[in-house]
């Protein structure tokens, strides 16, 4: 495997010692620390203790934080605990060496964002660098300095759960969206007041999971690691972030936990990750359970040693490596270097000097009014207009009676989405409507309900059974109900799609079909002839063809998070013109995943028809709405894109603009989105990729020239022939438009 030397390791090696670095006080300030530890304060500093649900560790958190044997804690968001916890490491543990407070704050704390599934829908990462920056401030100031965020894995199965988590199917929209999420939690640097440390995860390759079920193995060939699955990390840790999270499962059959050639050779070696990197929680004890290690100790030695440099939650390095290592089948120099990872990074946030949050200005951050008009506004910008036929939309100012049904209707836990912080309701969409519409009759109908058939895994561990289901006599009755309500109403605004808690982690589904009865009250609701609009609020792409058929007005919403019911109801009102799109291909049915749309041409040639639909019997292979699609209450002509040379040597930039104009009636949003395909070269290339998107507003009748540059980053790939990346000379093919099906077309060719 071809392995290219690091910039600055290759110049180091020239230049041998006579151009060394100056030393860095921070190594010099983590190398004296280091020596004054004792081997059980090492492993203490790979140490993660759950707090509120502890792993299998015998001594309560308070007495091993005392003891030195903890370098970070996660799982409690309580602010006093967070204090004295920190307090005893600070000031009562022999060295002081201050924690980590690792939570989960995925898309806001107590401001809750739209999913990172939705975030990815604004295609607007300067909008997302801001949230993130408000999450971390809210993080900060509560005590929790450190987020298990950004996930980065790309993900073209929906119905994998965690599709949710992320940027959805493009590597080049997922680069941009990893990038702006560290740079919005941490800073420009490690060390930004009021920011937080990141962890970019799952490495890697998560999201590809056999049959899209959550955990299971992995099988992804090199060529789609380097050109698909592994760029958003290698973004994220160009972007600075502090500390990358192993994967659960199973790459190529070594777990991801216990795989040195990821963790080592990709990530530090190719990428030049100088973190540390945590293991999910329990993945090192988990290295036994997947048959890879023999025992425990087995599993925290080949942890360590892999790469992994903090075990989250297991207690394997604690219970494991201080007798390893005295018994010298673990080498002292694995344990110090991991260790000084870990120190490095605690040096470098300055969490010495600044280890405390600030809880006494909690709630005056919290309510903050600036950072409850950013949910609204990044809520706004993530919903996509799907589908609107003879303008059903915008409703109209006047309307006097209003059905909001479904049983995601009024739920203001569920509009948040899967991973939030705090409890607490956010603003539901029949709130958001009567808000909007002070004047007319808004009545709600359930019209049934809907629960996952399996409670959540820990819910389960913890007893808790999974809700019961509705009988069918009181899911018909309230049906019938719902039906009478649309009858009376003007207009029906229907909220259907999933529970939070359907999507995110253990929340995989072997169908995108409506759960529940919610079909059929679908269809029994437009068989009343009454105009219908279809909200969605989910997590993944659902199977809706009957409703893309029969239904004239479409909006996902996703989880649009806390002022979720607001934001959907300024686009349904038309105060905001919706002009989110797709970051994920939307299959027709539960059979046409994985869908994504950069997939290879096949042997056929594009002419015959015959051939090039790879489901030739009973379904069109094309996506129900293409990857990128999103419609708005204007309309957007694009004109021929130019390029500003034709012909360039391989690596010389190319330059495209297109003119974009604003034809219809009111102002309007359009991400301006760029295309291309390498018509031929050392290996096949996908029929079209990403690589330049920008989200302009344009107001009626105005037109504006968006260019984009074609330079080595946008053309290179990884070539399975050649084992490297490169720019290859010959043709390429160019595509300007609103979505991956864009026509607007130009060409170039690349010169040796
Ligand atoms: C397991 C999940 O896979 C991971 O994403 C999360 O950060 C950790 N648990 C910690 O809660």
């Amino acid at each position: 495997m071809a392995r290219l030397l690091p910039l600055a390791a290759a110049i180091s090696l020239l230049a041998g010692t006579a151009f060394a670095a100056p030393p860095d006080p921070v190594a010099q300030r983590a190398q004296a620390l280091l020596a004054r530890m004792t081997l059980e304060e090492k492993i203490g500093q790979l140490t993660q203790l759950g707090a509120e649900v502890p792993g299998p560790n015998q001594e309560k958190p308070e007495e091993l934080i005392r003891a030195g044997k903890a370098g970070s804690v996660l799982w409690t968001i309580d602010s006093d605990l967070i204090a004295r916890l920190q307090r005893v490491a600070v000031q009562e543990s022999r060295l002081g060496i201050p924690l980590l407070f690792g939570y989960d704050v995925i898309h806001g704390y107590k401001n809750v964002f739209p999913v990172p599934l939705g975030m990815a829908a604004t295609w607007d990462p300067a909008l997302v660098e801001r949230s993130q920056a408000i999450a971390a401030r809210e993080s900060w100031t509560a005590g929790i300095n450190w987020t298990f965020t950004p996930m980065v894995d790309i993900a073209r199965d929906a119905r994998w759960g965690r599709i949710v988590e992320g940027a959805g199917e493009d590597t080049f929209l997922g680069i941009a969206m990893a990038r702006a999420q560290v740079r919005g939690l941490q800073g420009p640097a490690l060390g930004t007041p009021e920011r937080v440390l990141t962890s970019v995860k799952h490495f890697a390759a998560y999201g590809a999971a056999d049959g899209g079920r959550d955990y299971d193995s992995v099988y992804v060939p090199e060529v789609l690691l380097q050109n698909v699955y592994f760029p958003p990390f290698r973004a994220a840790v160009e972007a600075g972030a502090g500390t990358v999270m192993s994967a659960y499962m199973t790459l190529n059959d070594v777990p991801a936990s216990g795989n040195r050639w990821l963790l080592r050779d990709v990530l530090r070696q190719d990428m030049g990750f100088k973190g540390f990197v945590i293991s999910d929680a329990f993945a090192v004890q988990s290295l036994e359970n997947h048959g890879y290690a023999a025992d425990n100790a087995d599993a925290a030695a080949r942890g360590l040693q892999a790469g992994v440099n903090m075990d989250m939650a297991s207690n394997s390095y604690m219970r494991q490596l201080p007798a390893l290592v005295k018994a010298g089948k673990l080498p002292q120099r694995v344990v110090d270097d991991a260790v000084r990872d870990v120190l490095t990074v605690k040096l470098r946030m300055g969490l010495f000097e600044k280890p405390y949050g600030d809880p006494a200005r909690k709630e005056a951050v919290f309510n903050d009014p600036a950072h409850r008009a950013a949910t609204r506004e990044a809520a706004q910008r993530s919903i996509v207009l799907l589908r609107n036929e003879g303008r059903a939309l915008p409703l109209a100012a006047a309307l006097k009676r209003i059905a909001v049904i479904g049983p995601l209707g009024d739920s203001g836990e569920d509009i948040k989405g899967s991973w939030t912080v705090e409890k607490g309701a956010g603003v539901t969409v029949l709130e958001g409507i009567k808000a909007r519409w002070p004047q007319a009759e808004v009545t709600f109908s359930r019209g049934g309900d809907m629960q996952r058939a399996y409670a959540l895994p820990w819910d389960a561990n913890d007893g808790k059974p999974a809700p019961a289901l509705m009988p069918a006599a009181e899911q018909q009755a309230e049906l019938a109900q719902a039906v009478e309500a649309a009858r009376q109403a003007d207009t029906v605004v229907m909220v259907l799609g999933e529970r939070a808690n359907m999507s995110g982690e253990a929340a995989s589904v072997a169908s995108l079909a409506l759960q529940g009865n919610q079909q059929a009250l679908l269809q029994a609701v437009v068989a009343t002839g009454k105009p219908v609009v279809l909200v969605l609020l989910n997590g993944r792409p659902l199977d809706i063809a009957w409703a893309d058929a029969h239904v004239p007005a479409i909006v996902e919403a996703w989880f649009p998070g806390s002022e979720g019911g607001h934001a959907i109801a300024d686009v349904l009102s038309g105060a905001v013109n919706p002009g989110g799109k797709l970051p994920v291909s939307w299959p027709r049915s539960t059979g046409h995943v994985p869908a994504y749309y950069n997939h290879n041409l096949t042997h056929a040639n594009e002419a015959d028809r015959n051939f090039t639909s790879r489901y030739s019997t009973d379904a069109p292979s094309s996506p129900l709405y293409p990857f990128g699609h999103g419609l708005s209450y204007t309309t957007f002509a694009y004109g021929a894109p130019t390029l500003d040379r034709t012909t360039a040597r391989a690596g010389e930039p190319v330059k495209v603009s297109v003119k974009v104009r604003n034809t219809g009636a009111v102002a309007g949003d359009e991400v301006v989105q760029l295309y291309i395909h390498q018509r031929a070269g050392s290996a096949a290339r996908p029929q079209r990729e990403l690589k330049g998107f920008q989200r302009v507003n344009l107001q009626p009748g105005a037109e504006q020239t968006v260019s984009f540059t074609l330079g080595r980053e946008e053309l290179k790939f990884w070539s399975p022939a050649t084992m490297a990346w490169g720019v290859e000379p010959g043709a390429f093919d160019v595509w300007v438009g609103g979505s991956s099906t864009a026509q607007a077309h130009a060409e170039f060719r690349l010169t040796r």
